[in-house]
């Protein structure tokens, strides 16, 4: 997939959620040995954050991988240290072992000149300076709404190339995806999983297509949930620490829904209110399972 002239890869491992440990100066042994089996199966795609904490793994990871670095794809996030974004991602790509990054995120937009000693106006340049600087090859966004999207497309000279934002059946946010699609912005998928994960409303219209359509692929549930993200042309964000799942979720590019199976998912998935795991308090809209 391209993100102007950078190619991404439409399958992200993520270091963040279960993975999340938020002190940046420890390791975490079992994250390095499944970022290793993630490669090994084929991940080349990796997402971490500064407030991960997880960004030696990953270094350690890629340094004892024996890849090299053309052949990856390392994105991280920015959104504490937002005032000072040079700084912040030389301290990152310390960290990582690197001396550029794929991709740079605004991990969400809630931050103000009251809150972080900036606005996105004052950031986006800063953050587009270190594009010029070769310290980063793509720039991104996360959690951004259109308003937020609006505000920066009006002052970027580098549009971001992606958001990152939560989707899945039961968080589909029709809207940011439809103007993603108009402005050229990937749309990362994060939590792609969370029907058979974080979902635990009683009425559940998602799982009996899935059921169906796992029998028709002769597969599982959580590679039609992927599926369904990449057949639509987004990038799935997902993680695991199980050798088999990472097995399987790499081949669930080569599962190709056909246009009404996906609007099958799509209806099923919009039967039952939104339900969204993440940043809801921070001022995305807040919804919750039909009880
Ligand atoms: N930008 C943001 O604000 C934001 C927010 C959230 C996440 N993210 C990024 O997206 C990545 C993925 O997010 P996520 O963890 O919510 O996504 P996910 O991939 O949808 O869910 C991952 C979780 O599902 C479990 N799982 C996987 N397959 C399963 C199955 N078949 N049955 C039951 N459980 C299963 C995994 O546990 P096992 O280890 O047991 O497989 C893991 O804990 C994060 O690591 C982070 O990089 C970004």
């Amino acid at each position: 997939m391209a993100l102007n002239t950078v190619k991404i890869p439409s399958i992200g491992f993520g270091t963040g959620t279960a993975w999340y440990k938020g002190d940046p100066d420890t390791i975490d042994d079992k994250l390095v040995k499944t970022l290793l089996s993630a490669f090994k199966h084929g991940y080349r795609f990796i997402d971490g954050a500064e407030s991960y904490g997880t960004e030696r793994e990953i270094g350690a990871a890629i340094a004892q991988s024996g890849l090299s670095r053309s052949d990856l794809f390392i994105s991280t996030k920015i959104l504490k240290s937002i005032g000072n974004p040079e700084e912040a991602l030389r301290k990152s790509l310390e960290r990582l072992n690197l001396t550029y990054v794929d991709l740079y995120i605004i991990h969400a937009p809630y931050f103000t000149q009251a809150s972080h000693g900036i606005e996105l106006e004052e950031a986006w340049p800063r953050l587009e300076a270190l594009v010029d600087k070769g310290l980063v090859r793509a720039l991104g966004v996360s959690n951004f709404r259109i308003e937020h999207l609006e505000r920066l497309l009006k002052v970027a000279k580098y549009p971001p190339a992606v958001n990152q934002i939560e989707f899945n059946p039961y968080c589909q946010d029709v809207q940011t995806v439809e103007f993603c699609r108009k402005h050229g912005i990937i749309v990362e998928a994060y939590a792609p999983l969370s029907p058979i994960v974080y979902y635990k409303g009683t009425d559940r219209p998602v799982d009996s297509v899935l059921d169906k359509l796992a029998q028709k692929y002769a597969t599982s549930q959580a590679s039609i949930l992927l599926a369904w993200v990449l057949s639509q042309g987004h990038v799935a964000i997902l993680t695991t620490s199980k050798t088999e799942r990472q097995e399987e979720y790499i081949k669930a590019s080569e599962i190709k829904l056909t246009e009404a199976e996906i609007s099958d998912i799509s209806r099923a998935g919009q039967q039952v209110p939104e339900f969204r795991k993440f940043w809801a308090s921070a001022g995305h809209k807040q919804s919750k399972p039909k009880a």
